[in-house]
């Protein structure tokens, strides 16, 4: 069994509350699944390059003319093979105004390709990824989770309608929210966030995500 870790805010461990509760979430899990590999992926140590003309090109010819070019197809298929072939996703990210931050754009660009975790078939798309679960883990400043849809953090919706036509509809949510909306309350609110992950971890693989 493969673990990725995903994790998008730039700060460190520590500072950020989305990778505390990611971390802890994923201890607990490991805890009960000792044989998971587990391998870190920090976006913003990662070079993703941009989708430049040139790119778009070698992208969807797989045949790239130059060597920035074959570089950058190398990066993207390399990643995407380590994507594809994991079973577990933990994708943690701060909510930037009401999205994700780019580097998870760019990640996402990079490893959900058609033919490798989809496929266009003429009945429309079918999801090549099967047996796998993701977790997401958003921090926000302030509460959107609630019934708010002006400041629903619209990264989950995508998130969540992206791997279900790959295949993966079990994708749950942890939240760590409202830190800078209560600020006297931050503490308090991580700490709640860290504990409910530490028992989510646990039973990761009893409960089923949120099914689309
Ligand atoms: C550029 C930027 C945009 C943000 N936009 C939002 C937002 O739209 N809604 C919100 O609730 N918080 C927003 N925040 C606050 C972060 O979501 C919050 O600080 C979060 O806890 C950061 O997570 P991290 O500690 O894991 O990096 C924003 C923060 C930054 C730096």
């Amino acid at each position: 069994m493969k673990l990725l870790h995903i994790a998008a805010s730039p700060k460190l461990d520590k500072q950020s509350s989305s990778k505390r509760v990611a971390n802890a979430f994923i201890e607990a899990y490991l805890m009960k699944h000792e044989q998971t590999q587990c391998r870190y992926i920090d976006l913003n140590t990662l070079e993703i390059p941009h989708m430049t003309k040139e790119l778009l090109e070698a992208f969807e010819s797989g045949i790239a003319q130059h060597q920035t070019e074959q570089r950058a197809l190398q990066i993207y298929n390399n990643l995407c093979d380590e994507f594809i072939t994991a079973d577990r996703y933990v994708i943690s990210f701060p909510n930037w105004n009401l999205t994700a931050p780019p580097a998870l754009v760019s990640y996402i660009l990079a490893v959900i390709r058609a033919g490798k975790a989809f496929r266009y078939t003429e009945h429309g798309s079918e999801g090549l990824l099967h047996n796998k679960k993701v977790t997401l883990v958003v921090a926000s400043g302030g509460i959107t989770s609630g019934n708010h849809p002006k400041e629903t953090c619209t990264a989950i919706v995508w998130l969540k309608n992206l791997f279900c036509v790959c295949g993966i509809c079990d994708v749950q949510v942890l939240y760590c929210e409202g830190i800078e909306q209560m600020p006297d309350q931050a503490e308090e609110i991580i700490t709640a966030a860290v504990q409910n992950a530490k028992e989510q971890g646990a039973v990761w693989d009893i409960n089923a995500g949120d099914k689309l």
